[in-house]
């Protein structure tokens, strides 16, 4: 007899309190009048009960359907994203968070749409559990291609594996490639320009301005300079 329990394991429970904890944290820096980029995934679904709470009058786009809807059920306003073309802040989680402030982000296949929102945000805030962060950015890195010569796109890609997924809200196929990131910006402009990539999970530190990992000892805030602040 196989035996099943519906009771999370210990370690589980305290990677979602992590990911509880850093949401909320996060969810501090957002103010009423700010237009609001909503990333996808178990942290953000943290994220979004803490926002809710404060009441704050804020307009919200959402990176996934699930994001939206969950964003909804909850009260916040959410609004498609040909209102906007800027976002006060875009608060997001990742898969991988590297010491550089290199991101693989993706695991939800939500990569492309949260890398625009991640770009047009004036703040983009990651939030994860402290199991997210790595000394160096490794494989699997997850990539949207076109269905149009798929076969094609995967073969110049190769080693990858196709994701068994439904296709992105945007009717991209979702795959992870397996090889190896020696450099995670040679491997960010390689795939980039590959033809048939719609985008593909590496995020640059460039593109991050805060960084809250929650841990067992409390929680870590990093800021990151952005391009214009550097200039
Ligand atoms: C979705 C993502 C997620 O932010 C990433 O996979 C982290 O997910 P989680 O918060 O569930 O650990 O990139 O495409």
């Amino acid at each position: 007899m196989r035996l099943t329990s519906t009771v999370p394991r210990p370690e589980a429970t305290q990677v979602d309190q992590q990911k509880r904890v850093a949401a909320e944290f996060a969810a501090q820096f957002v103010e009423s009048g700010m237009v609001v980029g909503l990333g996808t995934g178990s942290t953000v679904a943290h994220l979004l009960p803490a926002l809710a709470a404060r009441r704050l009058d804020i307009r919200c786009v959402a990176t996934s359907p699930a994001t939206a809807r969950q964003a909804e059920a909850l009260g916040l306003v959410v609004m498609l994203f040909d209102a906007f073309d800027r976002f006060d802040v875009a608060i997001d989680g990742a898969d991988q968070i590297s010491p550089e402030g290199w991101l693989v982000k993706g695991g939800g296949a939500a990569h492309t749409r949260e890398k625009i929102v991640a770009a047009a945000a004036d703040r983009f805030i990651v939030i994860a559990d402290a199991g997210k962060t790595v000394a160096a950015i490794t494989a699997p890195i997850p990539v949207e291609i076109m269905r149009y010569g798929m076969a094609a796109t995967l073969r110049q890609l190769m080693p990858i594996r196709l994701r068994d997924v439904p296709e992105s809200p945007d009717g991209g196929v979702i795959a992870d490639f397996f090889g190896a990131v020696d450099d995670p910006r040679e491997l960010a402009a390689w795939l980039a320009a590959t033809p048939g990539v719609v985008d593909h999970g590496l995020f640059g530190p460039e593109l991050v301005s805060d960084i809250v990992i929650a841990s067992a000892t409390g929680v870590e805030h990093r800021t990151l300079p952005r391009p214009q602040e550097t200039q």
